[in-house]
């Protein structure tokens, strides 16, 4: 139990601190930098601060997930999404720096706040926990949809990498249905909209 925390603690350092690694080449990268005004160079920051700040919650939830779950072939099966995960993270966490911006100063918080419900999920067994990955995963590729028409129309190479999570969340949601999630209940459903709908309207900003 001891290591599992230590282990945990030295995930949630990294994920928040250091640098992600990504063993794709990050998508759009061989396409030039689009002339953005600053006005819009801000905007394009800001939103992939969103989606970093999300992606450091995907970080969290997998996490999460891998501490709780007793069951070895199911951890095994979500390595790949889990390490997508950290590709992402490293993708989005390039282009903010590409477009000038900075990362969200609330990283930790969104990261305990990500892992708590992780841990709360994870408690309740396999099959919930599944389903509420599945729901995670549904409502992030909703919210990168959305993402696609509010970046600046110039800017592809954001465009790319959404374009590219977008695609593998869809993938995610696929796996945990098929490793046997169950349909989590509206009202939790609902909830997790609103958890997100503050967490994404603050990280717009701060
Ligand atoms: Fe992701
Ligand atoms: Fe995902």
């Amino acid at each position: 139990m001891l290591d599992q925390l230590i282990i945990g603690f030295d995930r949630a350092l990294r994920t928040v601190f250091a640098q992600a690694q990504t063993v794709r080449p990050v998508p759009g990268a061989s396409l030039p930098e689009a002339a953005l005004s600053t006005e819009e160079r801000r905007h394009a920051a800001a939103l992939m601060r969103i989606n970093h700040v999300g992606e450091v919650c995907a970080q969290a939830l997998y996490q999460g997930q891998a501490m709780i779950s007793r069951d070895t072939s199911l951890r095994a099966a979500l390595s790949e999404a889990a390490q997508q995960e950290e590709e992402h993270l490293a993708w989005t966490e390039r282009r903010i720096a590409e477009l000038g911006g900075r990362k969200s100063l609330l990283n930790p918080l969104w990261y305990m706040g990500a892992l708590g419900m992780g841990i709360v999920a994870g408690k309740m067994g396999d099959a919930w926990n599944l389903g509420f990955l599945a729901e995670t995963e549904r409502q992030v590729e909703a919210h990168l949809n959305s993402h696609l028409t509010k970046l600046p129309a110039a800017d592809n190479k954001s465009w790319q990498i959404v374009e590219q999570m977008k695609q593998d969340e869809i993938a995610h949601a696929d796996t945990a249905v098929r490793l046997g999630a169950k349909e989590i209940p509206l009202p939790v459903k609902l909830g997790m909209k609103a958890a997100a709908k503050v967490m994404t309207g603050t990280a717009y900003y701060v």
